[in-house]
């Protein structure tokens, strides 16, 4: 089976790319890590990257004068490594509609919350804070809004009376480590349809 070739953006701890690198070492998961990217030379993803004996490479965007500069060798690289998919597993800076395009439905995100509600940074916060009773996980691609691509799966959480915040977001991380796999999975084995902004599920 040939794998699909995934680059994984990171900027910090790398839960989510821990578990697709947990994934990805089942032989018939369709995709394989391709390369994983920081821009955070600090970030514990890149130990993660190098314990799995995967290509990681740091792309520090304080080396760069120009958004647009430091992402044109953000794609370079991907092309380099013949990636097919993108995936943002916590990276921490905003793509411009430059590198956007360049990757249409083709960059993964996972966000903490059931978009479109509370979108952003802090999500399990906003949610936990609003007194929400229902919140979750999304996984989607990335248009050019902010949080705004088309769904590909979400699950649903129920925020229970007294239930503290870090334990809402330790559930929160749980569902993440399992959707984000799965989500790439569907995408990887062409099993998704996109008609107009909506996405289903299916061979298409
Ligand atoms: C996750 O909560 C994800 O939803 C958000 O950033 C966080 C990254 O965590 N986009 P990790 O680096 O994968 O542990």
């Amino acid at each position: 089976m040939k794998k699909v070739k995934l680059g994984v953006l990171v900027s910090g701890s790398g839960t989510n790319l821990q578990a697709i690198l947990n994934a990805c070492k089942k032989s018939s998961y369709p995709a394989e890590v391709a390369v994983v990217i920081s821009n955070n030379p600090e970030a514990y993803g890149l130990i993660r990257a190098q314990k799995a004996k995967r290509l990681s490479i740091i792309i520090s965007h304080k080396d760069f004068e120009t958004r647009e500069s430091f992402e044109k060798v953000l794609h370079d690289t991907l092309k380099e490594q013949k990636v097919d998919y993108v995936i943002l597993a916590g990276f921490m800076r905003i793509l411009s509609p430059f590198f956007i395009k360049k990757w249409k439905n083709k960059i993964l995100n996972i966000h903490p919350a059931l978009l479109p509600s509370f979108p952003g940074t802090h999500a399990i916060q906003q949610a936990f804070d609003y007194g929400a009773k229902i919140t979750g996980v999304t996984v989607h691609f990335v248009d050019e809004g902010t949080d705004t691509g088309p769904i590909i799966l979400q699950e649903a959480l129920a925020i229970k009376e007294g239930t503290s915040l870090k334990k809402l977001e330790e559930s929160i991380h749980k569902i993440e480590h399992r959707l984000f796999p799965k989500a790439i999975e569907l995408v990887s084995k062409k099993k998704i349809r996109h008609v107009g902004r909506k996405i289903f599920l299916g061979r298409s």
